[in-house]
C-alpha cells in the first residue's frame, strides 16, 4: 500500500519545537523507524509550512497514493481550503495530532480538516502515525 505522510506548518521544527507537547525525536528520525517496521508498504512523507502547498499535496496524493496521514498543524483549525482538498479526493485521509488537542486551548477543538477525514488520531505522540498506519494497511483486530 502506498501511504503518503503530509505534514504541515513547524512540524519541520520536531524535536526542538515544544518538546513538552511534541517530544524530542526529529520527524525524520521517526520516519526512517516507521519505513523500517512497515517495509511491505511505501511509505512517503511531504512537509510543508504553506497551506496551498498542502492542497496540491491532497490533489497530488489522489494520483499517486492509497491514502494520507494528515497533520496540517495550525492550518487544521483555520482552513476550508484544505478540508475541501480532502473532500475532494477519494483516498481515505487520517488526520494526525501529535499532542492532546482537546485537552489544549479552546481554539485547538475545532478543526476543519477534521471534518473532512475518516478520523483523527490525537495525543498519542509521533506514535499517532503508527496507529494511523496500522488502520489503513488492514492490521486491526
Ligand atoms: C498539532 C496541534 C496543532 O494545534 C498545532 O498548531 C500544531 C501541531 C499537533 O500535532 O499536535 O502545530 O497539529
Amino acid at each position: 500500500m502506498k501511504i503518503i505522510i503530509i505534514n504541515g506548518p513547524n512540524l519541520n521544527l520536531l524535536g526542538s519545537r515544544e518538546p513538552e507537547w511534541y517530544g524530542r525525536v526529529p520527524f525524520e528520525t521517526y520516519f526512517r523507524r516507521l519505513q523500517a517496521a512497515y517495509p511491505e508498504h511505501r511509505l512517503s512523507l511531504l512537509q510543508t509550512n504553506e497551506e496551498g502547498a498542502l492542497v496540491s499535496a491532497l490533489q497530488q496524493a489522489a494520483q499517486d497514493c492509497d491514502a494520507v496521514i494528515l497533520n496540517a498543524a495550525a492550518f487544521s483549525h483555520t482552513s476550508v481550503a484544505i478540508a475541501d482538498a480532502v473532500r475532494a479526493i477519494p483516498i481515505p485521509v487520517i488526520e494526525v495530532h501529535l499532542s492532546p488537542v482537546f485537552a489544549r486551548e479552546g481554539f485547538r477543538h475545532h478543526s476543519f480538516t477534521a471534518a473532512a477525514c475518516k478520523g483523527t488520531i490525537a495525543g498519542f505522540g509521533l506514535d499517532g502515525y503508527r496507529l494511523a498506519v496500522e488502520h489503513l494497511t488492514g492490521n486491526a483486530l
